[in-house]
């Protein structure tokens, strides 16, 4: 399986706060069946830069990676970096966002802001796909669904030129329309969006036991094969 959205970078964000917590999330994963996992902290336009983001990250990574050299005996899932970049009016010609692309794909992980969603934002996502030649994927779109009580929001991304990621918490509280949409093929991503080992802990394993029961799992393989097809090299820690 792989977790296509999660905090357990330690001190970048809202996630895990320190290396112990980091090492407890992947191991927790890793025995859930994930085998592959993006990091993605938050990116804030208007409080942050690409490049400062970037040496934020990479120092994170470095303390990752030396906690895990001391702890080889831990199994872990292998781990590639992304970030979780909030909409903002502009991004569209922001050139430099293309470096927080997920690993080595030209996939590009957008969180729209926790209001109702409007069709100029929606448009400038697409644009940004097109302009910065990557692809958008739209982050959790079942939390926005259900926070903001719109049903319509995966159909009004029907039509357009992104991706959609849900939180495997979508197949766990709603699981009957989750298998619907993952059937329908219009599920392309499944993250925990974990942020620690408490209330928003690693949970994929649940998410692919219903999809198991429900005898959906060719689906899990189609979401494996889109990620493993564009992924050139990877950046493991
Ligand atoms: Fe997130």
């Amino acid at each position: 399986m792989i977790d296509f959205h999660s905090h357990f970078l330690p001190d970048v964000d809202d996630g895990s706060d320190s290396v112990e917590t980091s090492l407890a999330m992947l191991h927790e994963s890793w025995r859930q069946g994930v085998r592959l996992m993006f990091a993605t902290p938050h990116f804030y336009a208007d409080e942050d830069d690409p490049e400062s983001f970037l040496a934020r990250r990479s120092e994170a990574c470095a303390q990752l990676r030396e906690a895990i050299e001391v702890r080889q005996e831990l199994e872990i899932p292998d781990v590639l970096l992304g970030a979780e970049i909030l909409y903002f009016p502009g991004m569209s010609v922001a050139e430099e966002l293309r470096a927080l692309s997920m690993g080595s794909t030209p996939f590009l992980l957008i969180e729209p802001p926790m209001i109702p969603w409007r069709d100029t934002m929606l448009d400038e996502i697409e644009q940004t796909g097109e302009n910065l030649r990557c692809i958008p994927v739209i982050a959790h779109v079942d939390r926005y669904m259900r926070m903001l009580r719109d049903a319509s929001l995966f159909d009004r991304l029907r039509d357009r030129r992104v991706l959609t990621q849900v939180n495997a918490s979508f197949f766990i509280h709603d699981s009957e329309r989750a298998l619907d949409l993952l059937r329908q093929n219009r599920i392309h991503f499944i993250g925990s969006d974990c942020h620690n080992m408490d209330e928003r802990a690693p949970n994929m394993g649940a998410a692919e036991e219903i999809i198991r029961l429900d005898g959906a799992s060719e689906y899990l393989g189609t979401i494996n094969e889109r990620i493993f097809s564009l992924l050139e090299r990877q950046q493991q820690l």
